[in-house]
């Protein structure tokens, strides 16, 4: 587990409600577990962050949550305005880009320059030092739910494709360097066990490995619920409900069963699958019986990555 915790910057994926928050914030919490100092950086998101961490909600100020753990949710215009003043080093830059009639046909033609301004900040954090050493060990970013966080990932290479030499191709490429080395940067694909989660994975998978050329470090499979039933089993439980007599008391008992076994045999082989189509290391969240998830749940998510 310890090489995941090593990276500099993650970007953790995958289709909305996987799960990406919630393995965010556990990969954040395990590493501050080791003393490093770690940023959630949250693309625009309408988070849950916060009360999974049961703190005030995050705003576009960069906000200490715990100890080592920051956090942050980027919107387009702030990043991109901070985005100017930090690393482009021109106060003018939001102007020019927003206000700036002649400058700003340019800069807001430029395909994905919302996301960039996101990613951009991301990648300073990541990168930023103070006093000859980091300010961050560890920088995860929570991309929005798969098309979306593809979408995202691939604008880096676009601009480098299309904006003409200068500060913002510079600066893109130097990012794109950065979450294309394998030694400073991963990304996390999260996924249910489950048939449409995994294929969806896979295809992700296959966008960010051969189109995108990013190290793809882990699998993440969340939900995992613990196995009741041998697979003969299974298939007594799957038949049971139609075998009992009408108004058979046992029929809730018998359904209850049945939906087990039937998630069980699902889970068996969307994972088997996983495996099948996916070489990289894979890590299983437990299925965590409360129905809302707090500090106290994270931390034994935490720990799993720990
Ligand atoms: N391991 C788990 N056990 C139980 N519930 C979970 C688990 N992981 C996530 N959830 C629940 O699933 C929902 C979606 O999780 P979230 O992390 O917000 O997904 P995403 O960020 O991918 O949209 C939340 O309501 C969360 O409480
Ligand atoms: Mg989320």
């Amino acid at each position: 587990m310890s090489d995941l915790l090593e990276r500099r910057f993650l970007f953790v994926v995958g289709k909305g409600g996987v799960g990406k928050t919630t393995t965010s914030a556990a990969i954040a919490m395990a590493a501050a577990g080791r003393g490093k100092r770690v940023l959630v950086a949250l693309c625009n998101a309408k988070e849950r962050l916060s009360h999974l961490l049961e703190v005030p909600p995050l705003t576009e100020e960069v906000r200490t949550l715990l100890p080592g753990v920051d956090a942050v949710n980027m919107n387009p215009a702030a990043a991109l305005r901070e985005y100017g003043h930090m690393v482009l080093k021109v106060d003018a830059l939001y102007r020019a880009i927003f206000e700036n009639r002649v400058a700003s046909t340019f800069l807001r033609g430029t395909p994905g320059i919302e996301a960039w301004s996101m990613l951009g900040k991301a990648f300073f954090h990541a990168t930023a030092e103070e006093a000859g050493r980091p300010v961050y060990d560890l920088v995860i970013v929570d991309a929005p739910a798969t098309g979306h966080g593809l979408e995202m990932l691939r604008v880096p290479q676009v601009i480098c494709d299309v904006a003409p030499p200068g500060l913002l191709r510079r600066e893109a490429q130097r990012a794109l360097n950065f979450f294309r080395d394998p030694e400073r940067s991963g990304v996390v694909i999260v996924t249910l066990p489950e048939e449409m989660p995994v294929a969806e994975s896979i295809e992700l998978r296959a966008a960010l490995v051969d189109e995108l050329r990013f190290p793809v470090i882990r699998l993440v499979a969340n939900r995992v619920v613990q196995r009741l039933f041998e697979p003969a089993e299974r298939d007594l439980f799957q038949a049971l409900p139609s075998r009992l007599p009408a108004e058979s008391p046992l029929e809730s008992l018998a359904r209850a069963g049945q939906r087990r076994s039937l998630r069980e045999a699902v889970q068996q082989r969307s994972l088997a699958k996983l495996a099948r189509a996916l070489p990289e290391p894979r890590t299983e969240l437990p299925e965590l019986a409360s129905p809302d998830l707090r500090r106290a749940e994270l931390q034994a998510l935490a720990a799993v990555f720990a």
